[in-house]
């Protein structure tokens, strides 16, 4: 096992706040565990939930935070009982702990090979949100129809792309700019606004099986119980109070299969993948100001 490497610089809040809050420390990475691999951090998506832990919404992870749950990168070294892989392999997945930070230590079983067809920064940013649509098409189970809400994110592109996949008509919202985008995903484009309901029903006149509010507003709320068959399920990812007991939450599930799958479908063409903007670390401030504001079109990331 070759294990120098061992210094990583990690993006880091001390206090909860604005993107002012984040700061740089180098950290001691250490002996490298069995069964971890040491990763030369390439890129790595950011996700809400990493702004909304800095802002202090989520209060759960304490002070100071870590942030990032996925990760490309190439691996310089591999703990004892890392079969499979070899130093130099070009690899993603989820991270353990923290993924923001240009060397990483992950669990052996997170990795996956990336393929050579698919950019870092479509590897880095893939795990998260992918992860998370299959938890949520698993979790609703066999439905021929879905409305999604706030659909030309991160989670929604890919979630749209799966569910049509499996044969299911999608209805997605999205504000005007991004309906065309929506429609090349394969969704039914709705705006959203004043006058969802009906826009619903004219594109979909038929009570839909299921909705998943990926945005947490009052009006996706109404919109799926006006819109959704009195026995369809209504869910919710974005971890908002919500304002009727019919919504479901929905908090993903990490499978590492899930993953696979997905991936695969990236470098066979099957899936496109939207990457929104691709920040320098140094500039991991802009990039989580730029996800709070909560109209990113696919994926925001970091590149080391
Ligand atoms: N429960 C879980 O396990 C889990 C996992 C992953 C994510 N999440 C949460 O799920 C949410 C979505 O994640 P994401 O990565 O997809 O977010 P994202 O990439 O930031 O996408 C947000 C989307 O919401 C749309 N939007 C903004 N205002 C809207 C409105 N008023 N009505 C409808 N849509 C609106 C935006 O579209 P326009 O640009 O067109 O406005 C944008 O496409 C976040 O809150 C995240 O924290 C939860």
């Amino acid at each position: 096992m070759e294990n120098n490497n061992t210094i990583s610089t990690l993006l880091v809040a001390n206090a909860y706040g604005p993107a002012d809050v984040l700061t740089f420390e180098d950290f001691d990475l250490g002996e490298l565990r069995n069964g971890y691999a040491r990763i030369k951090t390439k890129t790595a998506g950011i996700n809400p939930i990493d702004a909304r832990r800095m802002t202090g919404e989520f209060k759960h992870a304490g002070l100071p935070q870590t942030f990032g749950t996925e990760f490309s990168g190439e691996i310089l070294a591999i703990g004892e009982n890392g079969q499979g892989f070899q130093i130099g392999d070009a690899v993603l997945g989820s991270g353990d702990g923290f993924t923001h930070a240009s060397v990483i230590d992950v669990p052996i079983g997170n990795l996956i090979r990336k393929p050579e067809n698919i950019s870092w920064e479509v590897a880095g940013s893939v795990a998260g949100v992918s992860q998370t649509a299959m938890t949520i098409l698993d979790e609703i189970g066999d439905i021929k129809s879905l409305l999604i809400h706030g659909a030309s994110g991160g989670v929604g592109s890919i979630t749209v792309q799966l569910a049509k996949e499996r044969g299911i008509t999608v209805i997605g919202t999205a504000s005007k700019r991004n309906l065309e985008y929506l429609e090349s995903l394969g969704a039914i484009a709705v705006e959203y606004g004043d006058g969802l309901i009906e826009r619903i029903k004219a594109v979909h006149p038929d009570a839909i099986d299921a909705a998943v509010d990926m945005i947490g507003t009052e009006e996706a709320t109404q919109a799926s119980l006006a819109t959704v068959k009195p026995d369809g399920v209504i869910a919710t990812i974005a971890g908002k109070p919500v304002s009727s007991k019919r919504v479901v939450p929905i908090w993903v599930k990490r499978n590492p299969k899930n993953l696979q799958f997905v991936v695969d479908g990236l470098a066979s063409g099957k899936f496109q993948w939207e990457i929104d903007t691709v920040y320098p670390f140094e500039s991991a401030k802009d990039a989580f100001s730029k996800i709070l504001e909560g109209h990113t079109k696919g994926k925001i990331l970091l590149q080391f």
